[in-house]
């Protein structure tokens, strides 16, 4: 299989990479770096640098600027969404003009996808509160589903908090516990839908495979738990001296809007079609995943 992956140097799309070489297939990475080609890797930075005439049998879009990167200012979130709009764009005139159309796309959005839902248990049928990650991930979800009208299987993936040792999240999440200071933000009871990024990967190659499969996929655990949860799970894990939460005023200050749409609050997200599809996660609870990322 040939597999084009936008933002394939990234925390998903490098592990991914690997684990598709690592089964012989061929990978092509988009990337704005200029990086030499590795066998059975080869890298562009346009996708005009792709002939017609080439075979692709499936594109994973995971390009765009990090939500967690920067501040949310208006020009940052600005960056955030054309980022992402503007590879999309790119990959979907792509796919128009290759004389054999890939068969499938796996776009790659987020849980932020619902907003914030209190305790509810949200499915991929979940209700959609406004704000800027909901207008985010509906504006790239629509563009990717454009793909369906040329043919392609169109798959969204509604990624939870992606944890592996490092990089991604779990680096900054595990600083303080590292120093011995065991915390979680705001009241601690704000949802933590979280996935091991190996349960990520195993997930794409089985919705590669699974080619009856269409639609969203909530990519998450199927145990979520509160940051007051993930607080106590790290302290089995860890040796924490002290517990110090951060309260939610500090975050806001400290890192502004950010603060409220992914960090003081968050939702509650059950894999419901993954499982209904048969997919296993080998790490279903945090502990599991815990005992792989820090190797306890
Ligand atoms: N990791 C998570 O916990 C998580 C959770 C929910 C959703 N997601 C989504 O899943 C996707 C992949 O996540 P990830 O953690 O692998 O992300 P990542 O490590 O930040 O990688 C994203 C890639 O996108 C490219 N990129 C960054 N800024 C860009 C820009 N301004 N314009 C075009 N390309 C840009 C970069 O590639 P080059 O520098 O090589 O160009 C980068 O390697 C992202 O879209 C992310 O929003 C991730």
């Amino acid at each position: 299989m040939h597999v084009l992956i936008t933002g394939g140097t990234g925390f998903i799309g490098s592990a991914l990479s690997a684990e598709l070489l690592a089964a012989d297939h061929e990978v092509t990475v988009l990337t704005r770096q200029l990086i030499e080609p590795r066998g059975a890797l080869r890298y562009v930075q346009n996708l005009e640098e792709i002939d017609d005439r080439a075979r692709i049998d499936a594109v994973i879009n995971l390009a765009g600027a990090s939500l967690a990167g920067r501040r949310w200012s208006p020009a940052y979130k600005r960056e955030i969404l054309d980022s992402r709009l503007e590879t999309t764009t790119a990959v979907l005139q792509l796919l128009r003009r290759l004389d054999s159309t890939p068969g499938t796309l796996l776009n790659a959005s987020a849980i932020g996808y619902y907003g914030h839902h209190g305790d509810e248990r949200l499915t991929e049928d979940g209700a959609v509160t406004p704000g800027f990650a909901q207008d985010l991930c509906r504006q790239w979800e629509s563009l990717a589903q454009q793909a369906s009208a040329m043919g392609v299987r169109v798959c969204l993936l509604r990624l939870g908090v992606v944890l592996d040792a490092g990089d991604g999240a779990f680096v900054q999440m595990a600083q303080p516990f590292r120093m011995g200071i065991a915390n979680w933000m705001g009241d601690g009871r704000q949802w933590l839908s979280w996935v091991h990024r190996k349960d990520v990967i195993a997930a794409i190659l089985f919705l590669l495979q699974q080619v009856g499969l269409t639609g969203p996929f909530n990519l998450t655990a199927p145990q979520p738990i509160t940051s007051r949860d993930f607080c106590a799970a790290m302290k089995r894990h860890t040796r924490t001296l002290i517990t110090a939460p951060v309260p939610g005023f500090a975050m806001r200050l400290l890192v502004g809007e950010m603060a409220n749409e992914l960090l003081l609050q968050g939702q509650r997200v059950i894999p419901a079609a993954l499982e209904q599809a048969g997919f296993e996660f080998s790490y279903p609870d945090i502990d599991s995943a815990l005992d792989d990322i820090l190797g306890t």
